[in-house]
């Protein structure tokens, strides 16, 4: 197997922490540049409530313009997050044919992320994974803080496993190991993945990184050698969550189909395009963004404009 399956969140978990808010047309551009770049998984929105998070507010719109669009997605699989069963409802109506649910491992941050107990939280999780399984969607579940809750500290891998085992038996068709605040190294990765992995098959699992302590990339690496070929990214490592103190930037997808590159695993990504997304990310947030490649990136590209030997010259 030496493919590596690229879920790009930049539209969705990207987006979402944004105080700028970005119209639904620019959205729609950024999304048509990703699907340029290849990548052929993208999260675009969620159907969570506009009022605690309103950049996603236009979601049914979003979805809407996509499904209408024939050929705008070239292949691409689109997405959207849903917190209940009125998400659920609002994305069917929209044409969305994949949704994901969020499951934190602990109490807290259910309660902060979706207003509900943990208890709450799995039942809620369970019934959508069942009510859009049974409409012909497929579905994933997240397990969001899956290795440290910003609130409640480190997580056991054993009580992650226990939920991800619930989702699974509910339908759910892949489970998303999410690193929500960034805090977990690569020997808690290695562990848990590997415990996913051996108990789902690596065809049902992913892994969710983000690079607030610059471990995004070992961590990946991690669970590569544990046999996950399935990973979410953003565009320029833009991210973060809202209701996680603390959270900053994903596992750019720059970083990761470079990894996959030097690993001999193919992505379909086009660097040089997906370069030009992230420009208009850029532009888009007001923000400087790239990954951890980026200077080497950029160096690549004015080799390739100006030619090798001026660009030594003007290095000496
Ligand atoms: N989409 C849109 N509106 C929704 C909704 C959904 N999926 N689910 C509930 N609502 C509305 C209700 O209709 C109600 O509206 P009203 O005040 O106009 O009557 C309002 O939201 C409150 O509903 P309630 O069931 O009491 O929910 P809540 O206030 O406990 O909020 C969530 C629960 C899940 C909807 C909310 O916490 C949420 O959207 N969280 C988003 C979390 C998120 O996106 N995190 C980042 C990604 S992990
Ligand atoms: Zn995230």
């Amino acid at each position: 197997m030496n493919q590596l399956t690229i879920n790009e969140v930049g539209p969705r978990d990207g987006l979402q922490n944004q105080s700028r808010l970005i119209s639904a047309d620019d959205k729609l551009r950024l999304i048509s540049l990703l699907v340029e770049a290849g990548l052929r998984h993208i999260e675009v929105s969620s159907f969570v409530s506009p009022t605690a998070v309103p950049q996603m507010a236009d979601a049914d719109e979003l979805f809407l313009s996509l499904s209408d669009a024939t050929g705008r997605s070239n292949g691409a699989h689109f997405s959207a997050l849903v917190p209940n069963l009125r998400g659920l409802a609002r994305a069917q109506q929209a044409g969305v044919r994949e949704i994901a649910v969020v499951l934190a491992a602990t109490e807290t941050m259910n309660q902060r992320n979706i207003n509900m107990s943990l208890t709450e939280a799995r039942h809620v999780s369970a019934d959508t994974v069942r009510a859009a399984t049974a409409a012909g969607l497929r579905t994933k579940a997240y397990l969001a803080v899956a290795f440290e809750c910003p609130f409640e500290g480190v997580v056991a891998a054993d009580t992650v496993l226990r939920l991800a085992h619930e989702m699974i038996e509910a339908g759910a068709d892949e489970i998303v190991i999410a690193d929500t605040i960034g805090a977990a190294g690569p020997k808690a990765v290695s562990h848990l993945m590997r415990g996913c992995v051996s108990a789902f098959g690596s065809a049902k699992v992913s892994v969710h990184l983000h690079d607030t302590r610059g471990m995004a990339i070992a961590n990946a690496w991690a669970a590569l050698e544990v046999g996950v070929r399935k990973f979410d990214s953003s565009l320029g490592g833009l991210g973060g969550c809202p209701f996680a103190p603390g959270a900053a930037g994903n596992l750019a997808t720059e970083d990761l189909v470079l990894l996959a590159r030097q690993c001999g695993l193919e992505t379909g990504v086009d660097m040089g395009r997906l370069r030009v997304a992230v420009k208009m990310a850029e532009t888009l947030t007001g923000l400087r963004l790239g990954g951890r490649s980026n200077a080497w990136l950029d160096r690549q590209d004015q080799i390739a404009t100006v030619g090798d030997a001026q660009v030594e010259a003007a290095c000496i």
